[in-house]
């Protein structure tokens, strides 16, 4: 059975104090749950990391920043550099979350400086793609997130691939008011992605983990993990309440064992 994949980015929710008291409660009540079956991290702001990751043991829960920027250091007021975060002890970062490219205006070159820049520091790298309503509806998905990823992993060493995770989440199911990709659209735009990065990598391309991101929730997780190219789950407000994100990977891991065994 292959390993799932569970995490949540808190985005600009919970303070020092909230993100410490969550993630203690997330690792009590998982912590039962062998980690070479699952990988499960948790993506807090910058201002909580450094008390995050004195309270919380990384085998169990990795923690990761929300973005990078690509230099180690330099003229480059309000940014936070790789040095910084390994300096916290951190060992994953997101790179090119929707709210980035749209809300901040990142570019998919810039994606690809920080990936770049994310690998060479060792991290295991985040790369989030997907397409916006207006691209669904022209109809051209595919040739977006292929674009994303061959932009997004321009130039990069084979021999870093095995740090490398991808999130699709399409712009339009994201929040309050996104609509959850159907399982089975979703699959349909995972397999382009694994194709896309057998494309770029050879067989290397087919070990990267794939997650699916965008209003996953406790009706849709099991349907969705159960995809044959879905390895995994990042999941935003659904997973903010420690108990209902271990319900959602208990269910999750549970119809997947289930679809295996038959
Ligand atoms: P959501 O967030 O699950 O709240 O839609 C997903 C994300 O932005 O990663």
């Amino acid at each position: 059975m292959k390993k799932l994949y569970f995490g949540s980015n808190l985005k600009m929710y919970k303070t020092i104090q909230e993100t410490v008291s969550y993630l203690q409660s997330l690792y009590e009540k998982t912590k039962d749950i062998s980690r070479d079956d699952i990988d499960l991290f948790i993506i807090p702001s910058y201002t909580a990391l450094e008390s995050a990751a004195k309270h919380i043991d990384q085998s169990y829960i990795k923690l990761g920043a929300q973005n990078m920027c690509w230099a180690d250091e330099g003229q480059f007021t309000g940014e936070i550099s790789p040095i910084m975060l390994k300096e916290l002890g951190l060992n994953l970062v997101m790179i090119g979350h929707s709210e980035r490219r749209h809300v901040f205006g990142e570019t998919d070159s810039e994606e690809n400086q920080k990936v770049k820049a994310a690998l060479n520091h060792g991290f295991t790298t985040l790369l989030c793609i997907g397409e916006t309503a207006q691209e669904k509806d022209y109809n051209i998905s595919a040739e977006v997130l292929r674009m994303q990823l061959k932009i997004g992993l321009h130039d990069i060493p084979l021999s870093h691939l095995s740090n490398l995770w991808i999130s699709y989440e399409p712009v339009w199911s994201i929040g309050v008011n996104g609509t959850p990709a159907s399982a089975g659209y979703a699959e349909k735009m995972h397999k382009i992605i694994k194709e896309c990065l057998t494309e770029l990598f050879g067989d290397a391309g087919k070990d990267i983990p794939t997650l699916y991101g965008g209003s996953v929730n406790p009706d849709n997780a099991c349907q969705l993990i159960t995809q044959p190219s879905i390895d995994g789950l990042f999941t935003g407000r659904a997973a903010w309440q420690a108990d209902k994100f271990e319900q959602l990977i208990r269910d999750a891991m549970a119809s997947y064992e289930a679809q295996q065994k038959n």
